[in-house]
């Protein structure tokens, strides 16, 4: 069975055909990184634009191995992200949906990338899990007891991880988009110069980051010639201790038999080693292309709804503070 996915959440117009919720035939990305970075950020009005400019050629792309005749559903994201961007990919999803009579089916973007984790591997995910889901806009650890049945154990307070990770790539004049940015910085910079604050909540699955980003800036604005490696390799083995640390104790107590990792930040080495050097059960990681936002992830969400029988009408809407 065949679905095309569309996601336009943020800045990424990504459209994919995935079969059977697994084998992926096409994962077409066109990025508007560039155009943001100049703005240090995404520009809402300005990537709703480019995402009209993308969504067709970008969906012809993606369906250029596959006959229209052989898709089974459309899955577009409907939220959380970006209204303006959200309503280009659900209006293409309907339209094509409409005139193709298919089921149309709309994914929430979180979920979407906890189902990136059932994409192209010999062996799918066994529940119960708990997956830690990390992103531009989300920090949380979720409990899934089967498909579609979430439980967040916790979330963050204050910045989401890679809101942090951005942040602290803007203080510490790295440029745009800051996770990668201070991966790269990070290379060669001694993990321990800087003792930097972990929030560790005790006895609660929640996160708090803000007072980390709020330590880097204090000790940059104290002194301008610090070593940015050190305080970038600093930052990230913070944040790295604080997940790592806090998903596998989660782990130990809902007594889930694995470990799944989603989202942007996922992609980020050092966390992908360490959770798999500290994690005492098994540990599913997508490869870092899928970490970060692309539409196999909504096809394969898209796939475990339909079977499910959760199909959506013609009045579907975007959510932009749409929850799990
Ligand atoms: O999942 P994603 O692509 O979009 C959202 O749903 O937000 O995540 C984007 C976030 C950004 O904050 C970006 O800086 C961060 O993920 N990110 C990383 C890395 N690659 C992307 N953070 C740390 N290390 C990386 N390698
Ligand atoms: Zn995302």
């Amino acid at each position: 069975m065949k679905i095309l996915g569309i996601e336009t959440s943020c800045d990424e117009t990504a459209a994919a055909v995935v079969e059977d919720g697994e084998r992926i035939l096409s994962n077409v990305i066109a990025s508007q990184v560039d155009i943001h970075a100049r703005y240090g950020g995404v520009v809402p009005e300005v990537a709703s634009r480019q995402h009209i400019l993308s969504i067709i050629p970008v969906i012809e792309e993606a369906i250029s191995k596959t006959e229209w005749g052989e898709l089974s559903a459309i899955a577009a994201t409907i939220g959380p992200g970006l209204s303006g961007s959200l309503i280009v990919g659900v209006n293409v999803a309907k339209a094509i949906a409409y005139s193709r009579s298919l089921p149309l089916i709309g994914v929430n973007h979180i979920e979407g990338h906890i189902y990136a984790n059932w994409l192209s591997r010999p062996q799918k995910p066994d529940f119960p899990l708990l997956s830690l889901v990390v992103s531009g806009g989300h920090t949380e650890l979720v409990l899934m007891k089967g498909h579609g049945d979430y439980l967040v154990l916790g979330k963050t307070r204050d910045d989401a991880v890679g809101e942090a990770f951005d942040k602290v790539a803007r203080i510490l004049g790295l440029g745009y988009p800051g996770g990668p940015a201070i991966e790269r910085a990070a290379i060669g910079g001694n993990p321990s110069s800087y003792h930097l604050p972990r929030a560790w909540l005790k006895g609660s699955c929640d996160f708090s980051f803000s007072g980390l980003k709020t330590a880097v800036l204090r000790l940059v604005e104290a002194r301008s010639d610090l070593p940015v490696y050190d305080l970038a390799s600093s930052f990230q083995e913070a944040v790295v201790d604080v997940l790592v640390t806090k998903t596998v104790d989660a782990a130990r107590r809902y007594h889930v038999g694995q470990i799944l990792l989603a989202g942007g930040v996922a992609a980020n080495l050092r966390l992908r080693e360490a959770m798999a050097q500290r994690s005492p059960l098994p540990l599913i990681i997508p490869e870092p292309l899928l970490c970060t936002d692309n539409a196999a992830m909504i096809a394969s969400c898209g796939y475990y709804r339909l079977m499910a029988g959760k199909v959506d009408g013609w009045d579907l809407d975007v959510y932009p503070n749409l929850k799990l």
